[in-house]
């Protein structure tokens, strides 16, 4: 996903100037440098530090122990959800378990089916091959993957008509972890080739309270429920934005504050941010008001939308989208995406004539 916030990103990262309170696009779906630098500190290992989405944990840890039991690997897992909540740690807290190594890539790295074949090939008994945004995995490379995934062989034809030949690679037994922001473009034959599927959901903002207060832990930083709460209930149910406030909140009180992390100073840092009280950021407010006051609430195609806001719909549809949904300040209809009664009153826009239909709906 190609996403304008990134490269703001990477153009503020080099200007010094505005490195004290360097606006990081909260909702970048990709890792910055400081969250894989970070990470190595904040990312759970085991399950037991793993917070929250307790069904698909007990699902993978008696996946992982049957498996262990019969010395097997584990079945192939595919994970989906938005971006930030887990999906990566997942795949490493699983090798973790399972005592196996992780190879990871992911679907638009592999270009050719060579560098699949390459991976793949390069795999120990029960390794873990990861792929990340598997739903861009081009035509040809997936096909590779069904006969390996399934019996852990390929079939490559080199040359072509007279001199063609058929290389057969046997691999060793492998699980596939894929894990992708959007399962509703995985082609069939992929999905139905996963013994195991999870989806991540958004946390209640009393597990980010958790996972604050372990990350604060972890950066040597003191701060109490309250605070942590007022963190967590701006952290539009993600983890990963979670963590990026509380680093923007230590910043803060770091340079303003002498290291005080109280009510004020937390607020102050968070409106800094641009973060409204609903966790909403300066792309959801975009979206939402491109939607009122360009379109009369809706409904408008995602195509237009994009057009109008001069992003690319898939930041719309895999990250912004998902959580505008769940706050049910947005509805997908048949017609295309449409604005709620609870988004005009939390711009404190009034409905216009036209729109009053969709609130007789929506009664
Ligand atoms: N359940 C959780 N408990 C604690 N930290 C978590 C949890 N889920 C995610 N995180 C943290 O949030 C960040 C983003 O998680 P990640 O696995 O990279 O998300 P995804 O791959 O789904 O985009 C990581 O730093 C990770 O440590
Ligand atoms: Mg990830």
């Amino acid at each position: 996903m190609k996403s304008i916030n990134r490269e703001q990103h990477s153009h503020n990262k080099k200007d010094p100037k505005d490195k004290e309170f360097l606006r990081e696009p909260l909702l970048l779906s990709e890792e910055t440098e400081e969250d894989v630098v970070l990470n190595i500190s904040l990312r759970p290992v085991q399950f037991i530090d793993f917070i929250g989405q307790d069904k698909v944990k007990e699902n993978l840890l008696i996946g992982i122990q049957a498996a262990k039991s019969r010395n097997e690997p584990l079945e192939h897992v595919i994970f989906s959800g938005p971006p930030g909540l887990g999906k990566t740690t997942l795949a490493h807290i699983i090798s973790h378990e399972m005592g196996t190594k992780i190879t990871t890539t992911s679907g638009p790295a592999i270009e050719r089916a060579g560098d699949l074949i390459g991976i793949l090939t390069n795999l120990e008994k029960g390794d873990i091959l990861f792929i990340d945004e598997i739903h861009r995995l081009s035509k040809i490379v997936e096909e590779f993957l069904y006969p390996a995934m399934e019996d852990y062989k390929i079939d490559f034809v080199i040359d072509k008509g007279p001199y063609a030949k058929t290389i057969k690679f046997n691999l060793k037994p492998f699980t596939l972890i894929g894990a992708t922001t959007r399962s509703g473009l995985l082609t069939a034959a992929l999905r139905s080739r996963f013994g195991m599927h999870y989806h991540l959901d958004f946390y209640p903002w009393e597990q980010l309270v958790n996972i604050i207060k372990k990350s604060a832990d972890a950066l040597g930083m003191m701060i109490d429920e309250e605070n942590a709460a007022l963190i967590a209930k701006r952290s539009r149910g993600t983890p990963r934005v979670a963590n990026r406030l509380l680093r923007r909140v230590r910043d803060y009180s770091q340079v303003k504050a002498a290291g005080v992390v109280n009510k004020k100073v937390v607020t102050d840092a968070l409106d800094l941010q641009g973060i409204d009280h609903l966790g909403l950021d300066d792309i959801d407010r975009r979206v939402l008001n491109a939607i009122l006051d360009t379109y009369n609430g809706g409904p408008v195609g995602i195509e237009s939308l994009a057009a109008t806001l001069n992003e690319e719909s898939d930041t719309i549809v895999d990250v912004v989208e998902p959580f505008l949904l769940k706050s049910g300040l947005l509805k997908r209809t048949s017609r295309g995406r449409q604005a709620t009664g609870r988004a005009y009153e939390h711009f404190g826009k009034k409905k216009l004539e036209k729109q009053k239909e969709i609130f007789e709906d929506e009664k």
